[in-house]
């Protein structure tokens, strides 16, 4: 009786049908909805595991150069836990108050000069008006809470921020400067100094797989190295992913504060001027060859500081770090150092490039101006082309010392004062 009702009746199946339909919809609806959630979780905890697996390795790792805490050991590695490798600007907030009371400032002011030339066809009536505006502006430009005051209060913000930056800033912080209309440029970013155009975990990642070949030359103890099985290092690349990842969770996005900033014991080092390293104590030696050559008779070289200079143990006069000994020792990126006077009389000297060198020219050359010639079998470009305004006179005096004391057929005599030239007498 009651199928007939329902069932038999076309109406009533029609509906049936119809009420199942919606049904299996809101049904499937459902799970897709919650599916999201369940795909979300999952990948959360997936990330998760991701982090944990990348604490791990940084700490078999990693902490000998970045800390335990990724903040940084003196001149060893730099912070990555820090707000200047994620980019945070601590100025953002205040350019932008800056900015805004410099744009309404300029605004008043254009109305007030188009008022006062206004005024002098006004009539009566218009000019009361015009003088009412103008007290009106006066008044925000420069009342007791007007703009300037307003301005006021702003700049003692950020140089309360300025000056709590300070030991950060003495730390290698990169040094913000104050521009004409009060705001703040600071290079907040490690990848905008270094001009890195990708993402910061695409950063993280290069650094790990290629490692930093250079970083021995400006830093006193340590080198980046590459970490990735593609060079033969231990590293799987999923490793280098979770290391990524878990150096990536110390994002802290705007959160960052100034005691994050003061918590950091050693900031990136600076390879070349700047970033608090040089210490001038004489003038760069320059890239003019002949009057470098034409000095050297003026100075003695001392090749024991020679040695020291050129192996990153002492500093040039300019305070710069030459770090000759990371790529030449043994040969490993350059020519073996013990090799380079003789070299000039085996090999260069034979080229009519060459013709009328002396082993100093040529030396001074290699050295100055890297790329006027490249050794055969070494790719143009990886000797630093700096060194003309990172060494002194003295510096390369010093270092040529050295560099004859490996000489088997122009053996090196130690120079007095009184005989400067003992390389003229190659068979003394
Ligand atoms: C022997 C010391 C040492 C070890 C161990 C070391 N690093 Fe480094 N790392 C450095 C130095 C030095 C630099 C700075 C290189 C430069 O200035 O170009 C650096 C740079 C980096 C950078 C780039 C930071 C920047 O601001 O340029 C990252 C990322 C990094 N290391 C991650 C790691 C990870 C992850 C590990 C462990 C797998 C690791 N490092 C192990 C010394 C080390
Ligand atoms: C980053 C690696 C690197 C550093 C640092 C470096 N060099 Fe070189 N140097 C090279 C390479 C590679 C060559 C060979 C290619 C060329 O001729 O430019 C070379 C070539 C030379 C030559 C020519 C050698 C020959 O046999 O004819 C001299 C001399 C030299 N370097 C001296 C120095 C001195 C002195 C310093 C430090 C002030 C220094 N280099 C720092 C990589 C380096």
């Amino acid at each position: 009786m009651l199928q007939r009702l329902l069932i038999d009746r076309i109406e009533n199946r029609i509906l049936v049908g119809i009420t199942m339909f919606v049904g299996i919809m809101i049904l499937i609806g459902w799970v897709a909805i919650n599916e999201g959630e369940r795909m979300r979780s999952f990948t959360n905890q997936f990330e998760a595991r991701s982090i944990e697996f990348g604490a791990e390795l940084f700490a078999a790792n990693c902490t000998t150069c970045h800390g335990v805490d990724g903040r940084g050991i003196g001149n060893f590695g730099p912070a990555l836990n820090s707000p200047y490798l994620f980019g945070h600007n601590y100025f953002a907030s205040i350019n932008n108050q800056i900015t805004a009371i410099n744009a309404r400032e300029a605004q008043l002011i254009a109305e007030r000069d188009a008022l006062m030339q206004e005024f002098v066809n006004a009539n009566d009536a218009r000019r009361e008006q015009i003088r009412a505006r103008r007290d009106e502006i006066e008044a925000i430009l420069t009342g007791e809470d007007g703009l300037a005051a307003e301005r006021a209060a702003v700049f003692a913000e950020r140089d309360n921020l300025l000056n709590s930056l300070q030991p950060a800033i003495d730390l290698g912080y990169p040094q913000p400067t104050v521009n004409e209309d009060g705001t703040v440029t600071s290079v907040y970013s490690r990848l905008a100094f270094l001009e890195w155009n990708g993402s910061l975990e695409s950063f993280i990642y290069t650094t790990l797989v290629h490692g930093r070949p250079t970083s021995k030359t400006y830093w006193e103890n340590a080198q980046m190295v590459s970490w990735s099985q593609q060079t033969g290092a231990p590293l799987r690349d999923d490793q280098l992913r979770n290391l990524t990842a878990y150096i990536m969770n110390w994002d802290k996005g705007n959160a960052w504060t100034i005691e994050d900033a003061l918590a950091v014991r050693q900031y990136p080092l600076v390879p070349v001027a700047g970033g608090g390293e040089m210490v001038a104590s004489a003038p760069p030696v320059g890239t003019d060859v002949d009057a470098i050559v034409a000095q050297l008779d003026t100075v003695v070289g001392d090749p024991v500081r020679g040695e020291q200079i050129y192996n990153n143990q002492q500093r040039s006069q300019l305070g710069a770090r030459l770090g000759c000994g990371g790529c030449h020792l043994n040969g490993v990126a350059g020519p073996a150092h013990n090799a380079k006077w003789d070299h000039f009389f085996n090999e260069r000297s034979q080229l009519p490039q060459f013709a009328g060198y002396t082993v100093q020219k040529y030396l001074v050359e290699s050295i100055v101006n890297t790329g006027a010639y490249i050794v055969p079998g070494y790719a143009a470009g990886q000797m630093p082309g700096d060194f003309a305004n990172r060494m002194s006179l003295q510096d390369m005096a010093d270092i040529l010392a050295y560099l004859h004391t490996f000489s088997t057929v122009d053996p090196y005599v130690p120079p007095t004062p009184a005989e400067p030239s003992a390389e003229a007498t190659p068979e003394a």
